[in-house]
């Protein structure tokens, strides 16, 4: 396998691999190294089925389920299936966030496959990269927010803007410091996201609003920040959740793509400080 960056800091496309297959033990070293250095992996010409999908993803951990498949009856539910149509009310992503935040143990990374993209082109998805994204802040800012922890919602964008009925006791709604350090590369990064950061606690909530629509602008209006994915059919894409929010741009109505994702559950809650990392 190669590795061919796509940009300096963020996202790569992992030449040679095919994720059909059983991976050896160095294999999986050097995918996993290049995970953590690059954040988004791209695997063109793939052709798995749901199977093998999430044994793929089983290598990383305990697989997610989506609380919106939560008292849903689903054929299968760590299989969240990405599809927009001309008749679709929204499409799924389309706003900077990073997946299921309002989980405790949110997903460490999520793994879509893309196989039917727009006829025409477009539906293409913008990461960004949450390290850099904290190291662009001035030092007043960083040492303001350090310390502050915030809301992370799952009504608002499950509710708010897909109009699904929540499951019994509401959509998950969980706390999460602003800035975070990754469990594995011990680096920090800045953990608020628009999809599901409701308020931060301990301020006033025109204060709240305030700083998280400065942190949102800085994410959203940073384009240094961003790598940009296009899909072909058979394309796999690998993001560490932890360290990046992605957008999927919906630019192609009438048009249809679909996609299936597995997610996979941190060990670990997202922390200021966090352990593992030290070491
Ligand atoms: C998502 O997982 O948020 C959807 C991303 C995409 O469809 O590109």
């Amino acid at each position: 396998m190669d590795i061919k960056p796509i940009t300096p800091h963020l996202g790569a496309e992992v030449l040679g691999a095919d994720l059909s297959r059983p991976m050896d033990a160095a294999q999986f070293a050097l995918l996993h190294q290049a995970f953590l250095d690059w954040s988004v992996l791209v695997f063109r010409d793939q052709s798995v089925t749901q199977q093998q999908h999430k044994v793929f993803a089983s290598k990383f951990g305990e697989l997610h389920i989506h609380p919106m498949h939560k008292e849903r009856a689903i054929e299968d539910p760590h299989i969240l299936t990405v599809k927009t149509t001309a008749h679709s009310a929204y499409t799924a992503g389309d706003g900077w966030h990073t997946d299921v935040t309002c989980d405790e143990y949110p997903p460490m990374g999520s793994m879509l496959y893309v196989t039917k993209t727009p006829d025409g082109g477009g539906g293409d998805t913008l990461f960004a990269n949450m390290y850099l994204a904290y190291d662009l802040l001035s030092d007043t800012l960083k040492q303001m927010i350090s310390g502050l922890v915030a809301v992370h919602d799952g009504a608002l964008p499950y509710v708010g803007a897909y109009k699904s009925a929540p499951p019994t006791g509401g959509y998950p709604r969980n706390e999460h410091p602003v800035v975070v350090t990754h469990p594995e590369t011990g680096r920090k990064l800045l953990y608020v996201n628009s999809g599901f950061t409701s308020r931060i606690k301990g301020l006033h909530p025109q204060e709240s609003r305030a700083l998280l629509d400065l942190l949102f602008r800085h994410i959203n209006s940073t384009p240094k920040l961003t790598a940009r994915v296009q899909w072909q059919p058979g394309t796999l894409v690998f993001w560490d959740n932890r360290c990046t929010q992605h957008h999927a741009v919906w630019d192609y109505y009438p048009h249809t793509r679909y996609g299936e994702r597995v997610s996979i559950v941190s060990a670990e809650r997202p922390s200021a400080d966090s352990v593992a990392a030290l070491h």
